[in-house]
């Protein structure tokens, strides 16, 4: 059984140290050349696969992503009917993106852009507290991430509402699906906090019409795909005073162009995204039950439902 690593700037040794600690006789073939025999790949463990790759792999028995994103495996045009795809549902992923929305949150709840901006101008002025009973929080996508982000927030005493496609019952958290749903949390949420995956159905969600809907003075941090925002709509929105600030750790091309209007905005707050990573300290024993899994011909963890595109 043989395993094809593809991801550009991870090193392939790390991972292959990991995964064969988990399965001691793994083959792994790593990068995007020096397959001898493209019949001989099973599984592919892979970040951004190039176009057609998969095609090109004719026993392939499960694509594995190296993220729990699987939009940039989706996009090949050409990827092979009928070969089960895997999201990552790493523990180490969920711990990373808890840190960093709760970091997120509390820096704004806490003003401590505003305090950061104060110390660098010599000026000594207490700015208004909020309980954070006060601070409402709302999610879009209550997922891995967004329910663990969401109940870690509900700790701090935030009121906590969720939007996802299927009714949740999570203790401390308000359940929001559909347009009417999305809107009514939208109308309640002074700190948006994006969790989606990228689909069609999420693409562009965050525009002049979701923004325009949120109460004036809102902020939002986006830590799921750059494609959800409409950028300009974004802008207006910090510009006119409807948004008061915006958190920013994925873009719609990365790394953004240097002239990229976010760079020097003022109310804008950026990562080179980087709210999370994939450690294979972490993520190795998940990915080495699917490899198993795939071997075995058995449903992988994390499997995506094709038709939904996550
Ligand atoms: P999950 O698949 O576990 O959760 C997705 C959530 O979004 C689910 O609650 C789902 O609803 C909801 N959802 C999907 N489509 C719709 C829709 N059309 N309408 C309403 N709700 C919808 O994903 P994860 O939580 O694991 O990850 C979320 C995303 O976070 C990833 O896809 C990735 O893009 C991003 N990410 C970013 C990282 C970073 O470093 N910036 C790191 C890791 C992830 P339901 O539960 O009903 O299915
Ligand atoms: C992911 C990511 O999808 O890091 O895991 O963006």
């Amino acid at each position: 059984m043989a395993l094809l690593f593809i991801c550009d700037g991870e090193d392939p040794d790390i991972w292959e140290t990991a995964l064969r600690a988990e399965i001691p006789d793994l083959d792994m073939r790593a990068g995007r050349i020096g397959i001898t025999d493209e019949t001989e790949i099973d599984i592919a463990l892979a970040w951004q696969p190039p176009r057609g790759l998969m095609a090109s792999l004719p026993n392939l028995k499960a694509i594995l992503s190296l993220g729990a994103g699987v939009e940039h495996i989706l996009r090949d045009p050409e990827l092979p009917a009928g070969v089960p795809i895997a999201r990552l549902i790493d523990p180490g992923l969920q711990t990373g993106m808890v840190e960093f929305i709760t970091m997120e949150v509390l820096s704004h709840h806490r003003r401590a852009t505003e305090y950061r901006a104060q110390q660098r101008a010599g000026e000594w002025k207490l700015l208004r507290q909020t309980l954070s009973r006060d601070r409402r929080i709302g999610i879009l996508g209550l997922g891995h991430l967004g329910a663990a982000c969401g109940t870690t927030l509900t700790r701090f005493g935030f009121p906590v509402s969720g939007w996802a496609r299927s009714e949740k019952d999570i203790p401390g958290i308000e359940s929001h699906t559909g347009e009417d749903g999305l809107f009514a949390m939208l109308e309640h949420t002074d700190i948006l906090v994006c969790l989606l995956p990228l689909t069609p159905d999420t693409e562009d969600i965050l525009d002049a019409t979701t923004l325009g809907a949120l109460p004036r003075g809102a902020v939002l941090i986006n830590a799921a795909r750059g494609k959800h925002i409409v950028d300009d709509d974004l802008l207006d929105a910090l510009d006119s005073g409807q948004l008061s600030a915006a958190t920013l750790d994925v873009y719609r091309e990365e790394p953004l162009a240097a002239d990229h209007p976010f760079w020097t905005h003022p109310k804008i707050t950026m990562f080179p995204h980087a709210a999370a990573w994939t450690l294979p300290e972490s993520a190795a024993p998940v990915i080495a039950e699917n490899i198993c899994r795939a071997a075995d011909g058995r449903d992988l963890i994390g499997q995506i439902d094709i038709r939904r595109a996550y």
